[in-house]
């Protein structure tokens, strides 16, 4: 089922427009307004504190998600690594909403959270690609995340999916609380199709990037500040587990408490900046960097781009950015493990769901 692809992960990567609009399509009434079902925007009304609970790429989504549910629908939010949740339980608020977020629906990690807060009596909601699946069954309710069958290993349309369905839930709790917003979710998420087609036309630019920074390197370092963060941390996974570089995803303010001590000559740094109020500040990061002999390939956001700059983002709804920078981060990922002959949809000691804890 690659068709003319050689890879699944290439194609999924691909798929990632069609993607978005299958869930403006699913998302939306037939006035093309926007459309969720009346028992979650109840159950989001209701929650007092919003707890996030995934695991690897699907926990990168969750930490963009905080970003939409704090700013849009003004509820705090907690994100959890599902493994760390489960030994070592935060104190809960009064009333706590559970957002569980798997493309498999199957993770172990994940189901053991579920199943102690069930015990608990807190009510739970799924994000899952896969509605049927065990914590899409065990939750109260489910949101899908129509990405369509994830094949690779390596997670990349599940995760523009996850980002997506996580910035409609936001706008529908928002305007069910009555808070006014200039932002039309499925509006945007169209222009967001349309960008990220622009950059999978890119493919071979991208290509020769990943040749040039990541041919023979031992390690990689992603940074990025605020949004770009997140993205940092889910570029670096993508590389780690495909090319088996070692990645690293760090906030630009944290390299000189420890980590700029690892730059040396040649060392790969890919900083990521999309967000205007960070634009200078991650800037002056990649020129400490670069001082001690960093490669550094700066990927910006269309309007925030300076000469130098590797790559430029074409311009989306500032919420939005991770849909679209993610979009070469993945693409580097998929070329660099090609060059160095990796196994690109299978890598080494990973299973596509990890149903053991
Ligand atoms: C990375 C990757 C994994 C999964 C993680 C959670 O590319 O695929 O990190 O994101 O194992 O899986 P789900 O989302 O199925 O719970």
């Amino acid at each position: 089922e690659k068709g003319t692809y050689p890879h699944f992960m290439l194609k999924e990567i691909d798929e990632q427009p069609i993607v978005m609009r299958n869930i403006i399509r699913e998302y939306q009434d037939e006035k093309g307004e926007l459309k969720l079902d009346k028992d979650i925007r109840k159950a989001m009304q209701k929650a007092d504190r919003i707890y996030i609970i995934a695991a690897g790429t699907s926990y990168h989504a969750g930490l963009v998600g905080k970003e939409f549910l704090e700013k849009l629908s003004n509820i705090p939010v907690e994100v959890h690594v599902a493994s760390e949740f489960s030994y070592n339980m935060p104190l809960l608020s009064e009333k706590p909403l559970f957002i569980f977020i798997s493309q498999s629906g199957e993770t172990a990690d994940s189901r053991a959270v579920l199943v102690k807060i069930k015990e608990l009596g807190h009510p739970a909601l799924t994000l899952t690609n896969v509605p049927g699946s065990t914590l899409s069954r065990e939750a109260n309710y489910t949101l899908p995340l129509h990405a369509g069958p994830e094949i690779a290993v390596a997670s990349t349309k599940a995760y523009t999916a996850q980002i997506a369905v996580l910035a409609v839930l936001a706008v529908d709790t928002a305007r069910a609380k009555g808070i006014k917003l200039d932002f039309d979710p499925l509006q945007e998420l169209a222009i967001v199709a349309n960008a990220m087609e622009v950059i999978t036309n890119q493919k071979e630019e991208l290509e020769q990037l990943a040749r040039d920074y990541f041919a023979i390197t031992r390690n990689a370092f992603y940074i990025g500040r605020s949004t770009d963060y997140h993205v940092a941390q889910e570029a670096a996974l993508k590389l780690k587990e495909i090319s088996y570089i070692q990645a690293e995803g760090f906030a630009g303010g944290e390299l000189k408490h420890g980590t700029i001590a690892l730059i040396e000559d040649g060392t790969p740094v890919i900083a990521l900046t999309t967000q205007e109020n960070v634009n200078y500040s991650i800037r002056g990061n990649v020129q400490e960097v670069v001082a001690r002999g960093a490669h550094a390939l700066i990927i910006s956001s269309k309007g925030l781009e300076q000469d130098g700059d590797a790559f430029v983002l074409p311009p989306v709804h500032e919420l939005l950015t991770p849909l679209v920078s993610v979009i070469p981060m993945q693409l580097l990922a998929y070329y660099a493990a090609l060059h160095r002959d990796c196994d690109v949809d299978k890598p080494r000691n990973l299973a596509k769901s990890v149903t053991v804890e």
